[in-house]
């Protein structure tokens, strides 16, 4: 028997929908906005108020401090900021992606899906102006209701891309008229999600899904992810599924998980690798992905293989690969072997390989063996790169089978040391990791939230919790600030980013099990606009300026990819900070700068992205 839908939203949101909570935050959140924006008139005097690290965590005070701020700096200036402000982009740029301008690429030449690739060279785009949200746009519910009910205003989806969605990982509903549903773990509503990952499991040879940690398997590249359920459910069993999708106009798969709180980035590789080192992914996934593996002569096979480790899964589910008599397509079956995979079970309509874990196989002179790359290619160099018909990565010393890792999720010494990484060196970016998130939570703490009485059957942990769940540290060095997030308990995920141009530390990142992506910040990001709550960037200004970018650009960008009232906290030299801080207020942001008066000339820019309606 079905229960109805209105009585699920019940049990949700409990019997009483949080308006007096909210009303409370907000009136609080508005009172400080007013406070701050007022601040933010005096752009060349950094505002510099200074909170030694055991004062953040007291709100109160920071709130005493901040009201005695005000009533100095409205004694000191009445200067107008609007007329340098950044003016707001139209309504046709509300899901804005640079660089995934299909017409623009249509008319450059570029055909047989080519034209979905990233073409940044052709988007560039000089008039500055802010994206702005959908007029309907509403704060993101909070994790983890969240992850099963977004509101529809926020993504860009057709009617009729409800209607179509019935493959198992985009399944979907329409619950009320402003809000979308996924049945991630509803035993009522049958999904099929979870029976599927149960049946991968008992194909690898597993008891049960919560053995594909033991089994090695921790981190997942989730290709076509559907709407992300999958993924969600693997994030339950504490494996790191990352969706990946090409550019949609509409009903994107990546701007849904991103949504849902996900782990999501854009990406495909018809004609270019992924900006992935190799030897990166557990497990490679694809049901009904669209990607026809079995064209230009496997080099999306080859593709996939050079970024899962050795010993790891490819698992495609999917009608196209099964001839009518159900047994496996013979293409796909030739071009596995020569990549050195072993079939290792079908059921239905999924099937499983595994790669090689000798890396002898590929040079072993048999017929047919698609031959090594010539090695000396760093990850770096194949950025974007155009595909390769060669194996990546069997003369790395990071060639270790998934199976023969360490089941401890902590990285270990000998780990450390096929990446070339100190142990101290590691430990003290997860050490200041750990004190900076102690200050930045605080700090962000008694700006969202004000003293508003904690409610009868109001969960523990309070929210800030809950109102930060997707993170993108600009400049992730080690993953300091993933680990110390996971250590205090914190229901985030982060995008690693790895900046081109500093020590490619990507593989030591997902190594870890987490999340991460190389990037060149002198472009866009590929992400929809309004994809994460909070971003951070430690230093990456310093490399951003000795590499001739424009500043005034990437703090746009960091506008674009923050959802309204999600947070930025950059961390650089006081002269950059204080340039960041004058172009933040031109774009709006309610900024402060905070001396850590530890004796360097370090500032900390705490910014927040107002909610422009307009
Ligand atoms: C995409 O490119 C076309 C053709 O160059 C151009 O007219 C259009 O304005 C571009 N769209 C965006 C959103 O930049
Ligand atoms: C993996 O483990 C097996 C069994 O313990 C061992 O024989 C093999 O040498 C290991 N391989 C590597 C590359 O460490
Ligand atoms: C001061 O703190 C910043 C940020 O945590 C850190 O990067 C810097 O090394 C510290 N400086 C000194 C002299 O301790």
């Amino acid at each position: 028997m079905r229960r109805p839908l209105f009585h699920k939203l019940n049990l949700i949101f409990g019997p009483r929908p949080p308006w007096n909570w909210l009303l409370l935050c907000f009136v609080s959140v508005l009172a400080l906005t007013v406070l701050l924006r007022s601040s933010s008139f005096t752009t060349f005097e950094s505002v510099s108020f200074s909170i030694k690290s055991d004062i953040y965590t007291n709100y109160r005070r920071l709130k005493e401090q901040t009201t005695s701020d005000y009533l100095e700096l409205t004694s000191l200036s009445y200067g107008d900021s609007s007329q340098n402000e950044v003016r707001i982009c139209g309504k046709e740029r509300e899901h804005y992606v640079p660089c995934y301008n299909v017409s623009a690429n249509l008319l450059a030449g570029f055909k047989d899906g080519e034209e979905l690739d990233r073409h940044c060279e052709l988007s560039k785009y000089h008039e500055y102006c802010l994206v702005r949200p959908p007029r309907d746009y509403k704060t993101p519910l909070s994790w983890p209701v969240g992850r099963d009910v977004i509101w529809n205003g926020n993504v860009k989806i057709s009617k009729d891309q409800f209607l179509s969605s019935g493959s198992m990982t985009k399944r979907l509903m329409l619950l009320e008229e402003n809000q979308i549903s996924f049945h991630s773990d509803d035993e009522l509503i049958h999904d099929g999600v979870k029976e599927y990952s149960h049946q991968v499991a008992e194909m690898l040879g597993l008891g049960s899904d919560v053995e594909f940690l033991q089994a090695g398997v921790r981190t997942v590249l989730d290709i076509g992810c559907g709407f992300g359920s999958f993924g969600a459910h693997l994030l339950s069993l504490k494996v790191m599924a990352v969706c990946m999708a090409a550019y949609e106009l509409t009903g994107s798969q990546v701007q849904l998980s991103l949504e849902r709180g996900l782990p999501a980035i854009i990406g495909n590789f018809i004609s270019r690798k992924l900006p992935f080192p190799s030897l990166s992914y557990d497990m490679v996934h694809c049901a009904q992905c669209g990607i026809l593996w079995d064209k230009k002569d496997g080099m999306f096979l080859i593709e996939a293989d050079r970024i899962l480790k050795p010993g790891g899964y490819f698992v495609l589910h999917g009608s196209s690969l099964s001839t009518k008599q159900g047994s496996m397509a013979k293409p796909i079956e030739e071009l596995t072997q020569k990549i050195c995979w072993t079939f290792i079970a079908q059921q239905e309509e999924t099937f499983i390989w595994q790669k090689t874990i000798d890396p002898q196989c590929y040079s072993s002179g048999k017929q047919g063996v698609i031959a090594p790359c010539r090695e000396g290619h760093d990850d770096i160099q194949s950025y974007y790169q155009p595909l390769a018909s060669c194996i990546g990565g069997t003369a790395s010393k990071r060639w270790v089978p998934i199976q023969n890792r360490s089941s401890s999720s902590q990285i270990t010494p000998a780990e450390l040391e096929i990446h070339e990484v100190q142990q101290d060196e590691f430990y003290e970016d997860f050490e200041s990791a750990r004190i900076a998130l102690r200050n930045y939570w605080s700090l962000l703490t008694p700006l969202i939230f004000s003293d508003h009485p904690k409610r009868p059957g109001d969960e523990d942990p309070l929210p800030p919790y809950n109102m930060i769940r997707n993170v993108m540290d600009m400049n992730a060095n080690y993953g300091g600030l993933n680990a110390a997030f996971l250590e205090a308990g914190k229901s985030v995920w982060v995008m690693n980013v790895v900046p081109l141009g500093t020590r490619n530390t990507l593989p030591l990142i997902l190594d870890q099990g987490f999340a991460g992506v190389l990037h060149d910040w002198c472009e866009p990001f590929p992400t929809y606009p309004r994809t994460y709550d909070l971003v951070h960037a430690n230093g990456l200004l310093s490399i951003l300026i000795s590499e001739g970018c424009s500043m005034k650009s990437l703090l746009l960008e960091i506008d674009r990819i923050l959802r309204p009232e999600g947070w930025v906290v950059l961390s650089d030299t006081l002269g950059l900070i204080e340039k960041s801080r004058t172009i933040a207020t031109q774009i709006r942001w309610e900024a402060r700068v905070v001396d850590l008066e530890n004796g360097s000339d370090q500032r900390l820019l705490v910014c927040q992205k107002p909610f422009v309606r307009k």
